[in-house]
């Protein structure tokens, strides 16, 4: 491109700065602090937005709240006919959801939406609210929690200027947005449409790495704004900023001969720590420039063609500053009233954004992109067929809608990783796995396994360069590990599932002991924190010293309970490789494969070192432990000072809640428990206060929630609670309670866990509970943050038939909301050498079959959705009483009859051996354990001095 050769900017990118290197990081809490006051100060401004076109300012509200339409179809009963009409991409885009709406194709990097000035809410970019768009940005994540991600680079488009005055225009994030008009939002996939209040419609469509927008205009000669008369000259200009505000350096150039814009910036990622840097480069076509340049904050000017060093603090308070470009009116015959803008974007380089522009939207041809994103979205949902007949069109639209969220992430970013090179996957954007893991990477093994098997090799090269897999991970940055590594459970599930062709199983297996054994300096970052004591006391103590590394020291629970699970999937792992002749051929390289981590010795002795570390949950588990509130407001000081002995309820200030007894709780050095309030960080108490830096010992979910995860010995914990009755009572009680949260992933499991005790009929009716009350096809229809992965929990519960148990081979049977689902999962077992057969049409078809699907019991889809039961099931023709069923069914295809009914079976599913596996049935395994857990504490207790004893029970 030599066109830039001389260019200063180019100089100036060329030597981009490394002062910037190691920022610390303020707390999250502090941050969102100060992102809102500014926000906030911004929408005091925004509240009259001055360019607003009159006629806008009369306009009736003409669609719903905020006027938004749906992309669903009226009334489509057809098998399959067109499955894109069922999937509303506005679905989450209010309370809580922060989904991505706009055009994008399946873990697409260009991500193209309208952004909104929603503090709090926006993360996604755009929100079904009345707060005015501050531009058109061209990446983004989907469902996140946090600070906004991404939305570098908005356009922002003016039909004209007051006077015909470019100064007169209004450049800044501070000045500019404006309303949408009620009614204009439009959302499909590979599509999003808006229009906002000064005429101007905004369409805009997707490549992988490009966008094309279409500005229409009015037409109209002259445009009368409230500030006065703007002649039709369109000016659109291209902001530095992203939707964090957080740029720390950037450059930009806009050429006037071609009207190519092209520029970079420095931004921090949105739940993590460091920088990315990110570049784009944006042609029009349409009409003839009249005049270009560049502003900063709200100064413009045409003498300027490029800015550079436009870092942190250069323009409070908005962080705007970039280049514009006014046009002739738009005339031309074959686009008349529009004009059209490409933009190219990239990890790497200005020229490579122009690249990806130039390769991937050559032709400048909206319907075609549009139309190729749209049959890449048909081909993708394709291994997934419904007969929807007797199922209502909202309940078809949750789901697919569901189905599609899930593959908005990962982003598939090979091609575009600056940090190394490499001929493996890059994926990133694993947003975080603590919330993937649970439904959406089991499902894309079954939709999806090419992808998934990329994504897992994209994670093991991580781990290669940076020596560490990873948990949260976005835009090229480490994330904040929420509790466990679960990417261990994530690549666990991928190989007792068979999904194992063109993984490097050693480096893999390499990359989860080293998470198992060796705790990095911050491992609030990756890997394990305060692994000495997890490996000599088999917990984390409340009051540990961690001598090892450093990361925030609370959640010794719900990390406990997570390292014990992602250990007993380590030790899964362990037993498969060591039994799997596919993956070491010759007996030579097995016996000399060494893992680079000095504890392992052999494949079998790891197998059941790891197993043992997976029953570490149970170090928590305190039996006595009873469902005690402290009311510290009337707890008297002498019962403060008391220790709670046997947890004696009746002393003033202790409130007991529910019959039920032993919790986890926390334990300190000394061996003994914990108080800990067994309802805080639930919905009825103190939700939001266990967050990655408080200091309680959970996170995002209650002593309750976290006390029913042993999905690796279920049987164990249901005696501990006292047997399966009360097991089921408890887990009733919970779910009726309010104290279940289903707007975050670690719930799922919670919905069918009614399997382990032999009541398979109560998962199906929870699951009813929740689907469509607080899962539906509304723009508020997910109850918390989506992370691509609530889609998941619809469409495992709704379609699939099945829930998955990850990291086991292992899923549980509910009946479905339809009448008949098929799935293709293309994984080719049989010729491991082979590829992951990329060609799913070759896959046998999955079929589930609900018989005596009866249209009454599914509901109307607005809720009241009736209970039903399964009473027989058959797998292939075979009677099946087991309530669970493995992977073979999806890998090999076949047909599993499921007959319904509208009461819950006596028999079905419910005997001792048609439970789900628990590995942990041998009795003398646990009286080993108790013996030394008495040894163990009475050691501790002697070397500790006491002094927490007011705090024990
Ligand atoms: C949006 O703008 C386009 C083009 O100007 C116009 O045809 C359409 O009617 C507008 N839509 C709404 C809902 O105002
Ligand atoms: C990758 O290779 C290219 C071409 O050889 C080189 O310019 C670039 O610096 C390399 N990147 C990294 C991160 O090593
Ligand atoms: C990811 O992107 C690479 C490079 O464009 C492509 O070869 C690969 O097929 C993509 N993977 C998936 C799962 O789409
Ligand atoms: C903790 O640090 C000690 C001393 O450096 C080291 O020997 C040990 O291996 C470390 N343990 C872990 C679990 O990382
Ligand atoms: C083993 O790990 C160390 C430390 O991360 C590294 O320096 C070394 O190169 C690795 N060795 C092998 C054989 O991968």
């Amino acid at each position: 491109m030599a066109i830039y050769d001389d260019s200063p900017y180019r100089k100036a990118a060329a030597k981009l700065p490394a002062h910037f290197a190691s920022v610390p990081r303020k707390r999250r809490a502090l941050l969102v602090a100060v992102f809102l006051t500014i926000t906030i100060f911004l929408l005091f401004k925004l509240i009259t937005p001055s360019q607003t076109l009159l006629f806008f300012l009369f306009s009736p509200d003409i669609a719903g709240p905020y006027g938004e339409r749906s992309g669903a179809a009226s009334s489509n009963q057809d098998f399959n006919n067109d499955i894109l009409q069922f999937i509303d991409p506005l679905i989450g885009t209010t309370n809580g959801g922060h989904v991505f709406p706009g055009a994008t194709l399946p873990y697409g990097m260009a991500k193209a939406v309208a952004d909104v000035a929603s503090p709090a809410e926006n993360a996604a970019g755009f929100v079904s609210d009345d707060n005015p768009i501050t531009g058109f940005s061209h990446m983004h994540d989907s469902g996140t929690g946090g600070q906004p991600s991404l939305g570098n680079f908005p356009l922002f488009v003016h039909p004209g200027c007051i006077d015909d005055d470019y100064t007169k225009c209004d450049f800044s994030l501070y000045d500019r947005p404006l309303n949408r008009v009620p009614g204009s939002v439009y959302a499909s996939p590979g599509y999003f449409t808006v229009n906002i209040t000064n005429g101007v419609r905004a369409e805009m469509t997707t490549t992988h790495h490009a966008v094309l927008y279409r500005f229409s205009f009015p037409g109209t000669e002259k445009l009368h704004f409230a500030k006065g008369v703007a002649p039709y000259s369109p000016l659109i200009l291209i902001d530095l900023v992203d939707l964090m505000n957080s740029r720390s350096m950037g450059g930009i150039q806009v050429y006037p001969e071609t009207g190519r814009i092209v520029g970079d910036g420095r931004y921090t990622p949105s739940f993590g720590a460091g920088h990315y840097h990110a570049f784009f480069c944006a042609d029009f076509k349409g009409a003839k420039i009249r005049k270009t340049g560049t502003f900063v904050s709200s100064k413009a000017t045409d003498e300027k063609q490029f800015l550079e060093g436009v870092g942190s603090g250069y323009q409070i308070p908005t962080g705007s500053a970039g280049a514009w470009i006014q046009f002739e009116r738009p005339d031309s015959e074959e686009m008349k009233n529009s004009i059209l803008a490409r933009v190219g974007v990239s990890f790497i380089s200005v020229d490579k954004a122009c690249e990806n522009a130039e390769r991937e939207i050559e032709d400048w041809d909206f319907e075609r992109v549009e139309k190729d994103a749209k049959e890449a979205w048909r081909e993708k949902l394709d291994v997934v067929r419904v007969d929807a007949s007797g199922t209502s069109e909202e309940l078809q639209t949750t789901f697919w809608s569901g189905l599609y969220r899930t593959l908005l992430s990962p982003q598939n970013y090979t091609g575009e990783n600056p940090l190394w090179n490499s001929t493996e996957p890059y994926f990133d954007s694993f947003y975080c796995i603590w919330d993937s893991f649970r439904a959406q990477h089991p499902l894309l093994t079954v939709i999806d396994p090419k992808a998934q098997t990329e994504m897992i090799r994209a994670l093991i090269d991580i781990y290669r360069h940076e020596g560490k897999l990873p948990d949260c991970r976005m835009s090229f940055c480490k994330g904040y590990t929420q509790g466990g590594s679960n990417a261990d459970v994530v690549i666990a599930d991928a190989f007792v599932k068979g999904l194992i062709t063109n993984i490097d199983w050693k480096t893999a297996y390499e990359a989860v002991l080293s998470d198992a054994e060796i705790e990095p300096e911050n491992w609030g970052l990756s890997g394990r924190g305060n692994l000495v004591s997890w490996h000599d006391r088999g917990y984390i103590p409340w009051n540990d010293v961690d001598k090892n590394g450093t990361g925030p020291a609370s959640r010794s629970i719900s990390r406990g309970v997570e390292y014990a699970y992602n250990d007993f999937c380590i030790s899964l792992l362990s037993r498969g490789l060591s039994e799997s002749s596919l993956l070491f051929p010759s007996q030579a390289e097995f016996q000399e494969y060494r893992p680079n981590i000095s504890t392992h010795t052999s494949l079998a002795t790891d197998a059941s070192k790891y197993h043992h570390r997976g029953a570490n949950w149970r170090n928590y588990w305190n039996p006595s432990a009873k469902d005690l509130f402290r009311d510290r407001e009337s707890l008297s000081p002498q019962a403060e000072d008391t220790p709670l002995e046997g947890q004696n309820a009746s002393i003033p200030g202790y409130i007991l809640q529910s019959p039920f007894v032993g919790f986890l709780q926390p334990r300190t050095l000394r061996g003994t428990f914990r108080y800990h309030p067994t309802r805080t960080c639930s919905p009825i108490q103190n939700q939001h206060s266990c967050y990655y830096d408080t200091s309680l010992d959970v996170y995002e979910g209650s002593p309750w929630l976290y006390s029913f995860f042993a999905p690796q010995s279920m049987s164990t914990l249901i005696s501990l609670m006292g047997g399966a009755d009360t097991f089921v009572k408890r887990l009733e009680y919970y779910h009726e309670s309010g104290i279940a949260y289903m707007g975050n992933e670690q719930s799922f499991l919670t919905v069918f866990q009614f399997h382990y005790a032999g009541r398979p009929g109560l998962s199906s009716k929870w699951l009813r509970s929740y689907v469509p009350r607080m899962f539906n096809a509304s723009v508020n229809g997910i109850p918390g943050n989506d992370d691509c992965a609530m889609g998941a929990f619809t469409t495992w519960g709704m379609g699939l038939g099945v829930f998955p148990v990850a990291g086991q081979d292992v899923y549980l049977i509910v009946p479905p909301f339809f009448h008949e689902v098929k799935v293709r999962a293309g994984i080719d077992l049989k010729s491991p050498s082979g590829p992951v057969s990329s060609d799913s049409k070759k896959a046998k078809w999955a079929i589930i079959r609900t018989v005596n699907f009866d249209v009454e019991m599914q509901g109307d889809g607005g809720g009241g959705t009736k209970p039903v039961y399964i009473q027989s099931a058959k797998l292939n023709g075979k009677r099946h009483t087991k309530n669970w069923i493995t992977h073979e069914f999806f890998e090999k295809g076949g047909l599993l009859e499921l007959v319904v009914g509208p009461d819950e079976s006596k028999t079905w599913g419910t005997n001792p051996k048609d439970l789900p596996p628990s590995y942990y049935e041998d009795a003398k395994f646990w009286e080993e354990w108790e013996r030394m857990d008495r040894e163990k504490t009475e050691r501790w207790k002697a070397e500790e001095d006491g002094s927490e004893v007011d705090e024990e029970y």
